[in-house]
């Protein structure tokens, strides 16, 4: 099932790269909406969709809820397994979810929008998933970052730094690599997720765009200069 996407290869350097306590993304600017959000949710069972090396469905279970984590890059989920013993791990892909109708409470995409090539089934097979009155908690790096690449950040002449954007509306997959992980991004047009996201008639309950909280000031100010994340929260209307 390993794709041609960069994570079987950048695997171990993700690993190390993480650690336990995550990036600065997840640590100074996702975790704590994230699980705030978590915790407002009430949700007893989850499925992490694109799970990782198992960070986040460690913290669901660390407050208390059966989490399932679900990945395709095998060297990713024997990491989940060895840090979380008694974890439930599977390899399977966002696109095919090989799981009964409306078994979970929470599903959870934690920066993997952006990392499925078919969007189109991903998303219809997370909203399957959901029991009625579910929650989808996603983080994802805002399509004005992601149509960075391959320019984004740049330095003119007079070493001013600048985040340039283009080709906005065309969707495409570019490589991107930092410390040793090397692997290919989606940038879609804001519209192309929205559009799934209404089309499975899902409530969009909560939209943030939360800033670095703490941390490297240096980072931290990056951060705060160009639009890299968005959490929003979808609701599966209860059944009638
Ligand atoms: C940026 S990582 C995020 C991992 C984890 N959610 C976290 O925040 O640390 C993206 C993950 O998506 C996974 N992935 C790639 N294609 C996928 C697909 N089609 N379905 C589900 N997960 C996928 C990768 O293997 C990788 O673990």
């Amino acid at each position: 099932m390993d794709t041609d996407d960069g994570w079987p290869d950048s695997a171990s350097a993700w690993i190390a790269d993480q650690g336990e306590a995550g990036d600065f993304s997840r640590r100074h600017v996702l975790d704590a909406p994230m699980l705030a959000r978590v915790a407002r949710s009430g949700a007893r069972t989850a499925l992490d969709v694109g799970c990782g090396e198992g960070r986040f469905c460690r913290m669901l279970a660390a407050a208390g809820i059966a989490a399932t984590g679900i990945d395709p890059t095998e060297a990713l989920l024997e990491a989940a397994r060895a840090r979380h013993p008694g974890g439930d791990y599977r390899r399977g892909q966002a696109e095919a979810l090989d799981l009964a109708d409306g078994g979970y409470d929470l599903v959870v995409s934690y920066l993997t929008l952006l990392d499925i090539a078919d969007i189109g089934r991903a998303i219809p097979e997370m909203a399957r998933v959901l029991r009625p009155g579910g929650r989808l908690l996603i983080a994802n790096m805002n399509s004005f970052f992601t149509a960075g690449p391959p320019e984004g950040w740049t330095t003119g002449a007079d070493g001013t730094r600048r985040f340039c954007l283009d080709h906005y509306l065309e969707a495409r997959a570019d490589w991107v690599a930092w410390r040793g992980i090397r692997i290919r991004n989606w940038h879609r047009p804001m519209e192309t997720y929205m559009a799934l996201l209404l089309g499975q008639g899902l409530l969009l309950r909560h939209y943030a765009e939360p800033a670095p909280v703490g941390g490297d000031p240096a980072m931290a100010a990056r951060y705060r200069r160009v639009p890299y994340f968005h959490i929003m929260e979808w609701q599966k209307p209860a059944a009638k």
